[in-house]
């Protein structure tokens, strides 16, 4: 009950402050500093009052090596459909993304204060929504998110996003 009490407050509070980055000039420590608040909501046994220490302090930095080509990549292409539809919204998606996850991981998946979901496989998604909604991986965020999500709709969801490298892919030709 309380758990499900501090994921809507987290829920709310991520999204207002998600809003509100809209609102403002996208500058990087701006960002850096809404995702390690974010990050501090990540679920840590019991010791609620915590929530300040680094609990999930994975190793970004290799992650992020990584991932930067590849994002380079990403960034021209989204540039691409920009410029070619004149606006990411005219990707079209479900209204359950839309209205659910587009405000953190953008509007095909892109990552904004939630990481990049573009390019990943049905089944990474699929298994990262089951573990979020059954605790086994910790974020209250995305608990609140799917706590009361049915598995069919977390499938869908997870067949929507894996479509969506593709959908770029097509749109920016
Ligand atoms: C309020 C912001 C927010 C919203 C809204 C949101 N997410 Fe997330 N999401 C996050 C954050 C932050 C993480 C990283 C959590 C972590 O790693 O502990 C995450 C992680 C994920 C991951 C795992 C990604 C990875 O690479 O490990 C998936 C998949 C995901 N979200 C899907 C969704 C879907 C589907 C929705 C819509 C139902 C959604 N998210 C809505 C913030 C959000």
């Amino acid at each position: 009950m309380i758990r499900n009490i501090i994921a809507a407050i987290a829920v709310i509070l991520a999204i207002w402050a998600s809003v509100n980055m809209f609102n403002l000039d996208m500058e990087a420590n701006k960002f850096q500093r809404i995702s390690e608040l974010i990050k501090s909501t990540a679920m840590e046994d019991k010791k609620l009052t915590n929530v300040q220490q680094p609990v999930v302090q994975q190793p970004v930095q290799t992650q992020e090596a990584a991932a930067s080509k590849k994002n380079d990549e990403v960034a021209e292409k989204l540039k691409a459909l920009r410029e070619k539809a004149g606006n990411l919204a005219a990707f079209k998606t479900s209204p359950l993304y839309k209205k659910s996850c587009a405000s953190c991981h953008g509007n095909i998946g892109e990552g904004i204060i939630g990481p990049k979901l573009l390019g990943d496989s049905k089944e990474k998604i699929l298994a990262a929504l089951q573990d979020f909604k059954s605790g086994k991986r910790k974020n209250y965020v995305m608990y609140g998110l799917l706590s009361n999500m049915t598995d069919q709709q977390l499938e869908d969801l997870a067949n929507e996003i894996s479509t969506f490298q593709q959908k770029l892919d097509e749109a920016t030709k």
